[in-house]
Formats: C-alpha cells, sequence, structure tokens
C-alpha cells in the first residue's frame, strides 16, 4: 500500500559520509533493508546519545545558524528549515485538526521554513488520502485554514509546499531504478508528460491561492522528477531527454507555466539528488553539471539530497551532514539548503560558515523535537539533536500510522 510513499524505501542501513562516496555510481552491497521496521527494531536497543558536557550552553543570538537570510522573494529569520516530511496524518487528501496541529508545533518551535510533506499534483497518482492533494481547486479551502493556522502561530515562519508526482506506475523511460521498493511504470508519451507539467504548475497557483509562501519542487528520492534528471531513467528521445538540457526540461516546463500562473516571483525552489546511488545515475561526475543546467530555470533555492537519504546510525559528527560533499562541489548563486543527518549545532555552525552552503535542512531531529530550534537558540539542553536516526517515524508510516517519535512514545 505504500509503494509510492517513504514509508518502502529501503536504504543502506548505515553509510558513513566516507563509505557513502566510495559507494557512489553503485548501490552498497548487502545492506539493503528490506522495510523500516527492522530499523524501528534494531534502534530500540540503541542508548540514547549522550552529550553531558554540553548540557549547558550559551544563548547563541550571535551564529550564522540564526542570522537571517533571503530565499528569493522569501525573507527567512534563521537558516533552519524543516525538511520536507510525510506525516500521513491528512484525511481524504484534506488537512485535519491533528495534521495542523503537528505543523503547528513545528511553527512554534523556531524553525524559519517549513517544507510540507509530498503534496500530489495529478488526479491519477492520488491513491493514499493521508497524503495532501492538489489536484483540483476544491483542496484549495483545506490548505487555506492551514497556511493561516501556521501564520496565525508565527508569522516569520515560511510555509513552503513540496509538490511533485510520484512516479509509481509511470516513468520516463520504462526503466526501473535499481532498488527494489520501486516498481517500473510504463514510459510517459510526450503529450503525458506535458499535461503533468500542468497539472504541477495548477498546483503551484493553488497552494498561492491558500497563502503558501513558496514550493518545493520534489526532484529527489527516485520519484518522477528525479527519474527525468537521471541520465540512468531517462533515456528518452522527445524534448524531455535525451540531452541533459533536455532531462532537465521537465523543470523548465513547470518553472515557465508557473510563472504564467503565479508570476516570476513566488519563490519555487526544487529538492534533487546529489547521488542516485546507482550506475550509471546522478553521482559526483556530473552533479554540477546537473545543477548548473537546473538553477538556468531560475529555482530559488536548491536542496541537496540523494536516494540514500534516510541514513541510519548517525553516531558520531564524521557520520553527520552525509551530502555536504555534493553541496560543496557546486558553484552557484542560488541559495543551497543542505539535508541530511544534521544533528550538533556547532557542527551545522561550521558548516553554514564555510559558505559552502546557506541553509540546513532537517526532518528526523525535528520529529522527535519540534522545538528545537528555539531550544538552540536560547542554549538549552544537549548540543546533540535527541533523534537517534532510528527511522521508527518512517516505520510508524509504513504501518499507516501518523509519523511519531517511537523513542519517545
Ligand atoms: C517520516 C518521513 C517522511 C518523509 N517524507 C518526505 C517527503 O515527503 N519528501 C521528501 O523530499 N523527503 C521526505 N523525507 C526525507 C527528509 O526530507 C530528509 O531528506 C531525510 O529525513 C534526511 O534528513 P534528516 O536526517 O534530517 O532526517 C521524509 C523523512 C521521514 C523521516
Ligand atoms: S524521530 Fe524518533 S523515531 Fe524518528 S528517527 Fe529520530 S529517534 Fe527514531
Amino acid at each position: 500500500m505504500f509503494s509510492r510513499l517513504y514509508g518502502d524505501i529501503e536504504m543502506t542501513r548505515k553509510t558513513s559520509r566516507r563509505e557513502f562516496l566510495k559507494t557512489s555510481g553503485k548501490i552498497a552491497a548487502g545492506v539493503v533493508l528490506s522495510g523500516l521496521p527492522a530499523a524501528s527494531a534494531s534502534a530500540a536497543a540503541k542508548p540514547e546519545p549522550t552529550d553531558s558536557a554540553n548540557q549547558s550552553t550559551p544563548d547563541r543570538a550571535g551564529y550564522t545558524v540564526f542570522s537571517a537570510g533571503r530565499i528569493g522573494t522569501m525573507s527567512v529569520k534563521n537558516r533552519l528549515v524543516r525538511s520536507a516530511a510525510m506525516i500521513a496524518a491528512a484525511a481524504n487528501g484534506r488537512p485535519t485538526d491533528e495534521y495542523i496541529r503537528i505543523y503547528r508545533d513545528l511553527a512554534r518551535g523556531g524553525v524559519s521554513v517549513i517544507i510540507t510533506g509530498f503534496m500530489i499534483a495529478t488526479r491519477a497518482d492520488a491513491r493514499y488520502g493521508r497524503q495532501i492533494f492538489v489536484y483540483d481547486d476544491g483542496y484549495i479551502s483545506g490548505l487555506e485554514r492551514f497556511a493561516q493556522a501556521i501564520h496565525e502561530t508565527d508569522g516569520d515562519c515560511r510555509l513552503v509546499a513540496q509538490i511533485g508526482h510520484g512516479g509509481e506506475n509511470v516513468s520516463p523511460s520504462g526503466i526501473k531504478w535499481p532498488f527494489a521498493w520501486k516498481s517500473r511504470g510504463r514510459a510517459l508519451a510526450t503529450d503525458e508528460v506535458d499535461a503533468i507539467v500542468n497539472d504541477i504548475a495548477d498546483a503551484i497557483y493553488r497552494v498561492k491561492a491558500a497563502g503558501f509562501d513558496g514550493v518545493e519542487l520534489h526532484g529527489a528520492h527516485a520519484y518522477l522528477l528525479s527519474s527525468f534528471l537521471s541520465p540512468l531513467t531517462n533515456q528518452r528521445t522527445d524534448r524531455y531527454g535525451g540531452s541533459l538540457e533536455n532531462r532537465v526540461h521537465i523543470i523548465r516546463a513547470i518553472m515557465d507555466r508557473a510563472a504564467k500562473r503565479v508570476g516570476p516571483d513566488f519563490p519555487i525552489m526544487i529538492k534533487v539528488n546529489s547521488n542516485d546511488n546507482a550506475a550509471g545515475g546522478i553521482g559526483p561526475d556530473n552533479f554540477p553539471a546537473l545543477v548548473n543546467e537546473i538553477v538556468k530555470t531560475g529555482v530559488a533555492a536548491l536542496e541537496v539530497s540523494g536516494n540514500d537519504c534516510l541514513q541510519e546510525g548517525i553516531d558520531d559528527i564524521d557520520d553527520e551532514a552525509y551530502f555536504f560533499t555534493g553541496a560543496k562541489a557546486l558553484d552557484v548563486k542560488t541559495p543551497i539548503i543542505l539535508t541530511g543527518g544534521h544533528r550538533h549545532v556547532d557542527h551545522i555552525e561550521k558548516l553554514l560558515n564555510t559558505k559552502e552552503i546557506e541553509f540546513i535542512g532537517m526532518a528526523r531531529p525535528l520529529i522527535r523535537e519540534p522545538d528545537l530550534p528555539g531550544r538552540w537558540r536560547k542554549g538549552t539542553g544537549a548540543d546533540r539533536a535527541a533523534c537517534i536516526s532510528c527511522n521508527g517515524c518512517f516505520g510508524a508510516i509504513m504501518q499507516g500510522k501518523t509519523a511519531y517519535c517511537i523513542q519517545i512514545a
């Protein structure tokens, strides 16, 4: 039932940043989990990370991490972004009170930008009603109530809708990703791709009408847009495939169409894989060139991720920020949000001070501690996020439950 959701992503169990680089271009052998429950079970016996030396820290008002920034026309109060996380709390594709409560807790907790979980823009892609749908104008009113609640909670918290296509039954070229969790969809005809472009642009119009501050295109994690960007899975011969320029054409077409619907100033960012973790796909050799082409489409920011996005066992600093190498290789003016494995505020501060990236994306640490940005800012509690990266929250959505931290339940 979750074949198109994050709940069934089988990821390498523990791949440190160094090992990950070693495995770029191929799947890490022999360490693929078959589902999250195993991950959760392994985590249950794991001790909590301690940071006893850092239980009392100073107010961090002067830190770069708590300085203001900008994403396109959107002013942003600090550098901590809630990366998209599907919380499976919607009903019939609409926000529920529970859904809104979870996001209000995040807004109250001090994060500067909340990127929602993946919203569905195409009717044929809408099969799981605990996700948010945005393929019809009828969904605008529920989203409006949601956006209002967030802005009432914190007028400086920016709300960004992540929009894309699951790519469960359709694909660019009918080529299967080498991951058991990803089925092979049939190849889309050119006019079908045009229709998806229009659906996504219409969805962007709807979330803007509902009062959202921006959009993020989901161009990562082997979903449909990322399958168009990857040379492994896009071997089309029409305008949507073949050359690097053509692989990026779907993004260019969405950006152009969206600009006609919402104007050129509405911030539209994109999340991309810096590494597909699959031979012939995106990796260190071709990621910078891909990004150079993507930024020409006018995206307001680029969130750097990878197919191996949910790494476990982030036990020491060296395991953190596992996509930094990909981000560091870029030379673009577009702001970079680096996501994946951030756990220590001082490490985050150091990363930001390299000037290689401008923002930090976090998902799991904010499921466990929605108030983490605020407490880091005040200097209360440990410097380390309490999340132990066991993926139990992810296992919860796999079982049809709303995402929650199994370590504090
Ligand atoms: C429960 C859960 C749901 C997720 N849903 C999405 C999603 O809808 N879209 C997306 O791009 N990433 C999704 N992710 C991945 C996160 O955005 C992020 O890339 C990943 O968790 C690594 O960051 P972290 O170490 O801060 O958790 C999800 C992660 C979790 C744990
Ligand atoms: S939020 Fe909780 S359940 Fe999720 S990975 Fe972190 S510790 Fe595990």
